[in-house]
This record gives C-alpha cells, sequence and structure tokens, in this order.
C-alpha cells in the first residue's frame, strides 16, 4: 500500500477545540519525515472540498510553531454536510447533494487518502463519503468525549481543565456573597465536561443530560447545605440537561446548515429555583472558552499520538479506521463502529459513584438514580 501513495489530505471540521494544531502538525511531520509523502491542508472542513481555493500544501513550515496554538489553522466549520448541503436561494434554505462532487475534486486533487480530523458528525460524513469511493483515516476530536470506542477524546482534558478553573473562581465569590452559583457548561447528549470538571471543581449539584433532573431534590440539597452552616453552593449543569418531564431548552436563531444550539438551562434552572427559596442565585455560561486555549500537556500528547498513528495506518492501508485510545495505547477501530452511537455518562459507572460517595447531588434522590 505504501508505495501507492504519493499525496494526503487533511481537515479539520465540526466545532474547534484545544489539539487540533498539535495533530495537523504530527501528521505533516510524520507524513514528510517518514515516508516522503505530500500533504495538502483542505480548509474549513468539508466545505473546502466543496468551494474551490480553499486547498494549500502543507511542508514543515507550516507546522513549525503550531504545538500550543488552540484552534486550527486550517479553519473548521460544522455547516458543511456534503450529503446535505444547505444554501440560501432567493430568500429560502436548500439542501443539496454535492457529495459526488467532494469525491471527485479529492480525486482531481491527487489526493490518496484523505485523514479527517473531527467528531461524529464529520466522522460519519467521511464513512458516507468512503461508500463513495473516497479513502479516509478518521482522527476522533471533541471536547464532550462522547465519541464511543476511545477511552478519550482529545481537546476534552483542556475543556475540564477551564471548566475547573472557572469553579474555583466562583467558589470564592458564591461563598463571600452566600450565593447559589450556577455555572453553565457545554455537552449536548452527554455530561462528561460537566460531571468530570464539576467533581474536579469541588461542585455540589451536578446536572447532566443522562439524569432528567428534580427541581425538590436540589432545593433539599441546597437547604440541607444552608442549613449544616455552608452558607453556598456550586451548581454545574450541561448545556443538554433537562427536567423530569420536560425538555432542553435551545436559543432561539438557527444558522444555516447548523444544527439547532442548546443554551439557556442555566437561567431556567434559576428561575425554578428562585420559586422555591429565598436566596441569591447567579448564572454563568462558560461558553466558547471552553473550546479555546493552549492545549493541556495530555491534549497535546495525545493530539501528537493520535496524528502520527493515523498517518502509519493510511500507510498500513487501513482505511475506514479511526484511531482510538484503549487500555494506554493507540489502536484503530472502524469509523463505522465509533460512530454507530454516542458514549454516554453509564449511571453504574465509577465516576457516579464517586460523585455519590463524595455528597454530590446530581439532580435525584440516590435511590432513584440507581434504579434508572
Ligand atoms: O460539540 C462541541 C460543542 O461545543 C457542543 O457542546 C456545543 O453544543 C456545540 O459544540 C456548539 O457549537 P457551535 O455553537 O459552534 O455550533
Amino acid at each position: 500500500m505504501e508505495h501507492q501513495i504519493r499525496r494526503i489530505g487533511v481537515l479539520t471540521g465540526g466545532g474547534d477545540c484545544p489539539g487540533l494544531n498539535a495533530v495537523i502538525r504530527a501528521v505533516v511531520k510524520t507524513a514528510i519525515s517518514q515516508y516522503g509523502w505530500e500533504v495538502l491542508g483542505i480548509e474549513d472542513g468539508f466545505e473546502g472540498l466543496i468551494q474551490p481555493g480553499k486547498v494549500r500544501p502543507l511542508k514543515m513550515a507550516d507546522v513549525r510553531g503550531i504545538l500550543p496554538r488552540g484552534g486550527t489553522i486550517l479553519g473548521t466549520t460544522n455547516r458543511a454536510n456534503p450529503f446535505h448541503y444547505e444554501v440560501e436561494v432567493d430568500g429560502e434554505i436548500k439542501a443539496f447533494d454535492v457529495s459526488d462532487d467532494v469525491v471527485r475534486y479529492a480525486q482531481v486533487l491527487g489526493i490518496d487518502v484523505l485523514i479527517v480530523i473531527g467528531g461524529d458528525g464529520s466522522l460519519r460524513i467521511a464513512y458516507e463519503l468512503m461508500q463513495k469511493g473516497l479513502k479516509v483515516v478518521g482522527v476522533p476530536k471533541t471536547i464532550d468525549n462522547d465519541l464511543k470506542d476511545t477511552a478519550v477524546t482529545f481537546g476534552f482534558d483542556t475543556a475540564i481543565n477551564t471548566a475547573m478553573d472557572a469553579l474555583d473562581k466562583l467558589h470564592t465569590t458564591a461563598e463571600s456573597h452566600h450565593r447559589v452559583i450556577i455555572l453553565e457548561l457545554m455537552g449536548r447528549e452527554a455530561g462528561w465536561i460537566a460531571l468530570e470538571a464539576g467533581i474536579a471543581g469541588g461542585a455540589d449539584i451536578i446536572l447532566i443530560p443522562e439524569i432528567p433532573y428534580d427541581v425538590e431534590s436540589i432545593t433539599e440539597h441546597i437547604r440541607g447545605r444552608n442549613l449544616s452552616g455552608a452558607k453556598f453552593s456550586i451548581v454545574v449543569v450541561a448545556e443538554g440537561a433537562k427536567p423530569m418531564g420536560g425538555e432542553e431548552v435551545y436559543r432561539e436563531q438557527r444558522e444555516i446548515g447548523a444544527v439547532r444550539r442548546l443554551g439557556g438551562i442555566g437561567q431556567q434552572l434559576a428561575e425554578q429555583l428562585r420559586e422555591r427559596c429565598s436566596l441569591e442565585i447567579r448564572v454563568t455560561v462558560l461558553g466558547y472558552l471552553q473550546r479555546g486555549g493552549t492545549p493541556t500537556a495530555f491534549d497535546r500528547l495525545l493530539s501528537s499520538r493520535f496524528g502520527t498513528i493515523a498517518v502509519h495506518l493510511v500507510a498500513q492501508g487501513k482505511l475506514g479506521q479511526m484511531v482510538a485510545l484503549k487500555d494506554e495505547r493507540i489502536t484503530a477501530v472502524p469509523i463505522a463502529e465509533a460512530v454507530s452511537a454516542q458514549k454516554m455518562v453509564s449511571l453504574n459507572s465509577d465516576i457516579i459513584l464517586t460523585a455519590m460517595g463524595l455528597g454530590i447531588n446530581l439532580g435525584r434522590k440516590q435511590e432513584e438514580i440507581r434504579a434508572l
């Protein structure tokens, strides 16, 4: 296989996250130094294979100094699905299937294999393009850590460190003012960021999408803390969390080609708590700070390992595979398998047991959670 490869492409798709540049750097360095291949950088995710003029060669000099940089030097978008490419025509939004054009364009560019660095959305697109003849290898990224078949995705560690830092700061002001402070964090479907940052940051209450919450249980917990002398409480809520029998909270506006945006559950919860107790309640939404900044040492290392091994998979002809971390080693798993379901927080995992053991309220009575 190796001798047939001359040129590979690399793109970053979906929401950005710390460590993307470290992967690009590892891909370029390994491809050039170990195999002598050319590397083409595709700008703005799959958009770069839909619109012209968004492809450029990546040489060693192009990746110099990018290891500590957040974001992606290639740019990204979560709005360019070639199978459902939305554009505005005469004031109306229309969707087109441009996937055949994408495969053809990649052939014209002489891309033998495309390395797709993305979350479940981008990797699903990569898998579908593979069915049409494009050769791909995947690298799992998302701060949400909701991709199954890898112990962790890069970007997650940086995100939870950022959130933990915010929690440390919120603690001091909450304590000084005897307030309840709610911190809304990212996490659409899965509550990994909220749960792990919440535990690391000493939160009193953590609400995740996997456990629909009962506002009475939260109120009782806050009252109990006040009675025991702790005159403040810190609540962490994932943006995708919802009350029992209720719905997730979405923002109003929708952009062309984008999925609906979550946001606002923190405020909604604050209103619910204000109806039940007389404490001062404040809300902070950490938002895109979680996606920015320099990657932690863990994420730099994981990204570098992922990028390097992805290139070796290309050389070995292991196409349609995604690099993954399993039992401390980087291995390969079929992309089809990895995107078949999301990795949710398991309610009988040790991390949930840890939260319970620490006396953290997870939005429900512990016996109710055990019965879910
Ligand atoms: O997938 C990561 C994520 O950060 C989600 O937690 C969040 O809902 C989403 O991206 C927001 O993405 P954007 O506003 O860029 O579309």
